[in-house]
């Protein structure tokens, strides 16, 4: 390829424009034959150029890797939510900015739900999930979508992408922000258990309205942090940023027992701060210990007034909060374990709300200009030290890391590392499979496709029954 066409190519954001069928993947290197599953990703693709729209609120399109006694094959599908399907009939885009929709869109159609951001299974049911609606169920195998799942009407509102799967007793934990409607500080809380009935469901107001994107589940606790990517309605009627960085209002996490109500919740104080995502969380005694990715000034969004914040403190690092819950103090800590640039923290799903001993992200090469760069691999022990370190060919990015076990009954950490690969230099994509517990080695296995799977957000291993 002509250098300069690589040098105009500088990122895998954009869209692909088709649905494909790939039966026979070459692959190189040899694919574990432990390995009988499926690889499900998540992320945006726009079905069509909307001016405006962030790039968070592109249609979901999911990406399935099946594979089975070392054979390989792919499979890629739209999710159809009722906004795809509007637009597909209008053959155009009738939603823009945060999924608002056009002036110019004649369509009696309010949900702009774009099931983009997760893909998880539960109680039998692989579920599309984006925070701001309802989970959309998919069939496992063809990829079609079957419609908003509500748990037979016990749930209603916004729906979390990251909720967390209690390994010991099956249940599922979810909130919602946005709950009481948009730019609200309503927040609602429930529990599926391992059979799919809905346990719980209830709402509670929160210190100021937020972007929640994620929360903290541990054996017995769950947190809900609340920090400063403020909503304000009142900016949003006035033409200015909806969501806004604004550190003066300080972060609060609210700590609940499990077995509690949102009346007995806990409200502790930090630095203002933002977080996308956590790595796990444990008890420890009397304390609650939470490794999360903490940015010191927020990403992508804005302060109140438009400026943009600054780039050298927008990136994120892995970062310990601690909790006391022996009544000393009101304020958590936060120590940075390490100063790499990295996100979407994993683990092996098995110890999740449990102490863990091994976790993966990704991470930026610090080499390299570092925004929408994640180009490498870190694998760190239960303290945030390093234990494996990998980086990418310069100019390539990686996709959030998904942990597999080696089977059911082998030791924390002992599976594999998967994650999707965009070749810059190729403008094509590999499934690359790494060892979870020798990642400097580089990928063991590579599934190759012939295109590019555009970086996404999220992904789940379902292994074959
Ligand atoms: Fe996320």
């Amino acid at each position: 390829m002509h250098q300069a066409a690589v040098a105009e190519r500088r990122n895998n954001i954009a869209p692909i424009p088709f649905e494909a069928d790939a039966p026979f993947l070459k692959i190189v290197g040899e694919l574990p034959r432990e390995l009988n599953g499926t690889l499900y990703r998540n992320g945006p693709n726009p079905q069509f150029d909307s001016p405006g729209a962030h790039w968070f609120v592109g249609d979901g399109m999911l990406h399935a890797f099946h594979l089975k006694n070392g054979r390989a094959s792919y499979r890629n599908r739209w999710i159809r939510t009722p906004k795809w399907l509007a637009e597909h009939d209008a053959g155009r885009a009738l939603f823009g900015g945060f999924g608002r929709k056009l002036p110019d869109a004649s369509v009696n159609l309010t949900d702009g739900g774009v099931a983009n951001t997760n893909i998880i299974f539960h109680a039998g049911k692989l579920l599309a999930l984006e925070e701001a609606h309802l989970p959309t169920e998919i069939e496992p195998g063809s990829l079609a979508t079957r419609g908003y799942h509500n748990y037979h009407g016990r749930v209603a509102g916004s729906f979390t992408a990251h909720p967390k799967i209690d390994p010991v007793t099956g249940e599922l934990v979810f909130f919602g922000y946005n709950a009481a409607g948009p730019l609200t500080p309503a927040l609602s809380y429930g529990s599926i258990d391992a059979s799919g009935k809905t346990t719980r469901f209830e709402r509670f107001e929160a210190p100021y309205a937020s972007m929640v994107h994620d929360f903290i589940v541990t054996a017995n606790h769950v947190l809900f942090p609340i920090l400063p990517i403020t909503g304000s309605m009142e900016r949003a009627m006035s033409g200015r940023p909806p969501y806004a960085w604004e550190p003066d209002k300080g972060a609060y996490v609210g700590v609940m027992t499990r077995s509690g109500t949102a009346k007995d919740i806990v409200w502790f104080r930090g630095e203002a701060c933002y977080v996308f995502h956590v790595m796990n969380a444990w008890e420890d005694g009397d304390r609650i210990v939470a490794d999360v990715m903490q940015f010191e000034e927020a990403p992508l969004f804005p302060h109140p007034d438009g400026r943009p914040t600054d780039p050298e403190k927008s990136r994120a690092r892995h970062c310990r909060w601690t909790f006391d819950l022996s009544g000393n103090t009101d304020r958590f800590q936060q120590t940075y374990l390490d100063d790499l640039t990295g996100e979407f923290p994993r683990i092996d799903d098995r110890h999740a709300g449990l102490k863990s001993r091994h976790g993966w992200y990704a991470c930026a090469n610090p080499k390299l200009p570092m925004f929408g760069a994640l180009s490498g691999l870190v694998h760190v022990d239960g303290n945030g030290r390093r234990l494996g370190h990998y980086l990418l060919p310069a100019g390539d990015t990686i996709s959030e890391p998904v942990f597999v076990e080696r089977s059911k009954d082998a030791a924390e950490g002992d599976g594999w590392l998967l994650a999707v690969v965009w070749r810059a230099r190729e403008n094509r994509s590999d499934l690359a499979v790494f060892n979870a517990t020798d990642i400097e080695a580089g990928p063991a296995a590579l599934v190759q496709l012939g295109h590019r799977v555009p970086d996404g957000f999220h992904g789940n291993w379902v292994g074959a029954v």
